[in-house]
């Protein structure tokens, strides 16, 4: 579910990155704050012992010592965490703000407070809690050489202490209150976010998803709402316009299988129809024939008679030809499929072919590779076919030229192919006949029938062969038949029961 829904998954994505996102900016605000407060309340501190000491030093002048612990206490005031002291050399406290500290030696003194004699900044942590120290040597000067030893360049320190643990509580709360702010901003983002995906995405999405739906179906009226001008909205424009032209396509695609099964129709009322008249002519036409041929063999016709006889006869072999060509139309028997090598009906075509063709100066080239894998298909049919297309190649140049007959195999979505061309350098097909050459009776020749490449096509089309032309007006014509090639196995012998039964009856 998870998986599949898009609002889930960029949902988590944002939440993560907000998430991220408040967590690394409330750590840092909380670090500012925090080294903030540390920061104040040791400048604090600092100040305060700069006053000690000052007030320190106009009282030891005068020898009035003991206001120094008045003035301590002074500015303690009601400051409960607040603690200031005077330590001598060894930690032992002279004066106090907690006055049972007194004459006591109650912390250790650092070592480089009276080596460097420098203004010390640290915390401490007392009985759990952290606390802001500085501690500020107090320097042997002339005037204190009276009382004191002149070797020590400082004579003690003043100690002042402030408790962290109001800073750290002001913190943590402002911490609470940005962990709390944060997540009513995750989850109010979390809000709008969804809204916005539902309403921009999501529901134009499942809508387009819908009609896509219906469309698989096999509804091509089905329309998405494009009502946005944003990239959803072009999706669905895209998407309408793509099953706009998949309803064209078809309603075309019907239009012309409705025309080709009417024209298949017509066809085979004309075929039967040729096949019927053809057959009542045969009769008669052979009639004629042998009338003529006894007229023929007449020794009293003169010069002039027989000539028209001669005519009359040829005319006859014309009719005949024309009569067996639509016969062979109308009625084109099923192949017989064997396994044959494309050479063994290529070349004694090209030999029937060779008398025309040197008669009009045209040069035959066979480029036939080796090794060509068998084809399926009636040799007889086949046979044909290519003469048929050779002898077109042979007509189409009257005044010479080259046929080339070339072969190959290849591979086609995944299956091994035998493709076979003939090429002619002759006159060419004008562009607007190129469709109708392969319509029976289409022909632009004096004699023609226009059933020749009517025929072959359907030959190629009952061997599940694909035949094309290819032809450019005054340079001739290519034509490609692609047969598929045998598969190995088809032909290998198979080990059955009927073979086992022979073995067993020779070994008797
Ligand atoms: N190689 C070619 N070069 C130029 N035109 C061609 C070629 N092959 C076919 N045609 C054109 O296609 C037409 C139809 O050819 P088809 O073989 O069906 O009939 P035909 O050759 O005219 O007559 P038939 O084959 O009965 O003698 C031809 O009349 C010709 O115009
Ligand atoms: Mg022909």
């Amino acid at each position: 579910m998870f998986r599949r829904s898009l609002t889930a998954k960029i949902l988590v994505a944002v939440g993560i990155t907000v998430a991220v996102v408040i967590s690394i900016y409330t750590y840092f605000v909380i670090r500012v704050q925090s080294a903030w407060w540390h920061e104040r309340t040791q400048a604090q501190n600092v100040i305060a012992a700069s006053l000690i000491h000052e007030y320190l030093n106009g009282v030891m002048l005068s020898d009035r010592h003991e206001e120094v612990q008045g003035f301590l206490l002074k500015m303690k005031g009601s400051d409960e965490i607040w603690r200031g002291r005077l330590i001598k050399r060894d930690g032992t406290v002279i004066f106090s703000t907690d006055t049972q500290e007194v004459q006591r030696a109650v912390m250790t003194v650092p070592a480089e407070l009276f080596t460097e004699n420098q203004v010390l900044q640290g915390t401490r942590v007392e009985n759990g809690q952290r606390l802001s120290v500085v501690m500020r040597p107090v320097l042997n000067s002339e005037s204190c050489q009276r009382c004191h030893d002149p070797k020590f360049a400082a004579i003690g320190a003043i100690v002042v202490e402030k408790s962290l643990v109001p800073a750290e509580a002001n913190v943590a709360n402002n911490r609470n209150l940005l962990i709390v702010y944060g997540v009513v901003i995750f989850v109010l983002v979390g809000i709008v976010l969804w809204l916005l995906i539902v309403r921009l995405v999501t529901q134009p999405v499942s809508n387009v998803l819908e009609q896509m739906r219906r469309v698989q179906t096999g509804d091509l009226n089905a329309r998405a709402a494009a009502e946005t001008h944003d990239e959803v909205g072009e999706l669905a424009g895209g998407f309408n316009a793509m099953v706009q032209s998949l309803d064209n396509a078809t309603r075309e695609l019907e239009e012309s299988h409705q025309k080709q099964i009417q024209q298949a129709g017509k066809l085979a009322t004309i075929g039967e129809l040729a096949a019927g008249i053809a057959h009542e002519i045969r009769n008669p036409l052979a009639g004629i024939g042998a009338a003529v041929e006894v007229l023929a063999e007449e020794n009293n016709l003169n010069g002039q008679r027989t000539e028209i006889v001669a005519e009359i006869r040829q005319q006859i072999t014309r009719l005949n030809r024309t009569l067996h060509d639509l016969l062979e139309f109308a009625r084109l028997r099923d192949p017989e499929i064997a396994p044959c090598d494309v050479h063994e009906f290529i070349r004694p075509m090209l030999a029937l072919v060779r008398p025309d063709a040197q008669k009009f100066h045209v040069k035959i080239e066979e480029r036939l590779a080796a090794g060509l894998p068998s084809i399926s298909a009636d040799a007889g049919q086949m046979q044909q076919a290519l003469l048929n297309i050779l002898l077109n190649g042979v007509q189409a140049m009257p005044s010479g030229g080259t046929l080339t007959v070339s072969t190959e195999s290849t591979q086609r979505n995944g299956s091994e192919i035998v493709r076979i061309k003939v090429r002619d350098t002759g006159v060419g097909i004008a562009r607007q006949h190129l469709a109708k050459i392969f319509s029976p009776f289409f022909t632009t020749k004096h004699r023609g029938t226009g059933l020749g490449l009517s025929i072959t096509r359907t030959i190629i089309e009952k061997h599940h062969g694909t035949i094309s032309v290819d032809s450019e007006p005054g340079n001739g014509t290519t034509f490609t038949l692609e047969l598929a090639a045998c598969k190995p196995e088809t032909f290998a012998p198979q080990a059955g029961p009927e073979t086992q039964k022979e073995f067993a009856h020779a070994e008797n």
